[in-house]
């Protein structure tokens, strides 16, 4: 089979590098063709800068799309598919935002469109939603979706770093994306958290600004260390659940005691989790960034297509409604400006530095959050896991 790589940076050199060491089972993978932008001088054998060189050989059976961002990487994409080339990608951005116009154009040109590493990096998570949603409805989401920031966090909590030398290091790994701010900010989880919830609930969910997403740019080496004095670990999640019609999803930092799975899970580890009725709660963990975790997902999709393993069709029909107030949660807020009146109609009490407020519904917290940055910029909030009976960390779900 004859495969063509779109852009050559660390995911798509990975992919290479492992079908050049042909494995018994990659020994049928030809990469013929790696494109690279006409502005970077040619590398290998395989380079070209002509895209419709490659649209254009009847000989390319699937293409591989690492180049990342959205534009030229949704058209080259959309125009692969119509040139009856099977797509894979590990571009987050682009499948958020297009995974509904991707699908419908990959079923109009009988070739499939799949994407396992964009969600979790090496951790068979998407494979694992579709089997789950086969049987059951999943109706919560929830992980440590990004391993940079996990990196970061981890690494600042047992050395001591400061953020910026750690965010370096995860850089330096590979783990960082080109503009680290998704990473940190939150935005790279959020997409993570469309691309899951589209398949689990079977309903396209857009990433749009106005979904409360939080991230760590502004925790201190001080708050983690207040907080793992007391027994609790920082990690930025991402979370969803659907009821009946209504589905939330939020990424923020969240504290968790130390015995939980969530504050054992270190460097640039995922731990992602779903809920079915029948199944309960699956967890899955592994290496959610890295070149070669990375690229043995995008090598799975691959061997997928040429043993005919067909994954679960959606069609992205069910009709469900975002609330961003479906579920409530425990903050601590610190900031210098004088923000408790805010939180009047809730219960407060000053724990140290921060400010506690009890059970307040999410996308209220997040909207009066946005307020209180706008006067302090550093301000910055975490919300408190709550554990449920069967020891699932979890927000309440208000009534
Ligand atoms: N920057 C991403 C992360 C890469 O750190 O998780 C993998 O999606």
């Amino acid at each position: 089979m004859n495969i063509a790589i779109l852009g050559f940076g660390t995911v798509g050199t990975g992919v290479f590098n492992i079908i050049k060491k042909v494995y018994h089972l990659t020994e049928n993978l030809h990469v013929k063709y790696v494109f690279v932008r006409e502005n970077k001088k040619d590398q290998l054998a395989e380079t070209t800068a002509s895209f419709d060189e490659i649209v254009n050989d009847p000989e390319i059976e699937v293409v591989v799309e690492v180049l990342g961002g959205l534009e030229p990487a949704h058209q080259y994409i959309l125009s692969a598919l119509r040139h009856h080339k099977h797509v894979i990608t590990a571009n987050k951005a682009v499948i958020a935002c297009y995974l509904e116009e991707f699908t419908k154009v990959a079923t109009e040109n009988q070739v499939h469109f799949y994407f396992e590493s964009s969600v979790g990096g090496g951790t068979p998570w998407i494979s694992e939603i579709e089997r789950a949603a086969r049987v059951d409805d999943v109706d919560r989401i929830q992980g440590i979706f990004n391993g940079t920031s996990n990196f970061i966090l981890d690494q600042m909590k047992q050395s001591g770093a400061t953020f910026d030398d750690v965010l370096g290091q995860a850089q330096e790994l590979g783990y960082a994306e080109a503009d680290p701010s998704a990473d940190i900010d939150g935005w790279d989880i959020a997409n993570k958290l469309c691309i899951s919830c589209d398949i689990a609930y079977d309903c396209f969910v857009s990433p749009r600004q106005d979904l409360p997403v939080f991230g760590i740019r502004n925790i201190t080496a001080a708050d983690i260390s207040t907080f793992a004095r007391q027994g609790y670990t920082v990690k930025l999640m991402g979370k969803s659940h659907q009821i009946g019609t209504a589905f939330d999803y939020v990424v923020e930092p969240t504290l968790y005691p130390s015995y939980t799975f969530e504050a054992n899970t270190h460097e640039n580890y995922n731990l992602i989790s779903l809920h079915g009725q029948t199944v309960g709660d699956l967890r899955f963990i592994g290496q959610g960034a890295g070149q070669l975790p990375t690229a043995n997902a995008i090598i799975q999709d691959i061997l997928d297509i040429m043993q005919h393993r067909d994954h679960l069709e959606r069609g992205f029909e069910r009709r469900l409604t975002f609330q961003a107030n479906l579920s409530k949660g425990d903050y601590l807020l610190r900031s210098t400006i004088n923000f408790q009146w805010l939180f009047s109609n809730y219960d407060m009490r000053k724990v140290g530095e921060y400010v506690l407020i009890h059970q307040i519904p999410v996308g209220l917290m997040h909207s009066l959050m946005k307020n209180i940055q706008e006067k302090d910029p550093y301000a910055w909030m975490v919300s408190v896991a709550a554990i449920s009976n069967e020891g699932v960390v979890q927000n309440a779900i208000l009534n």
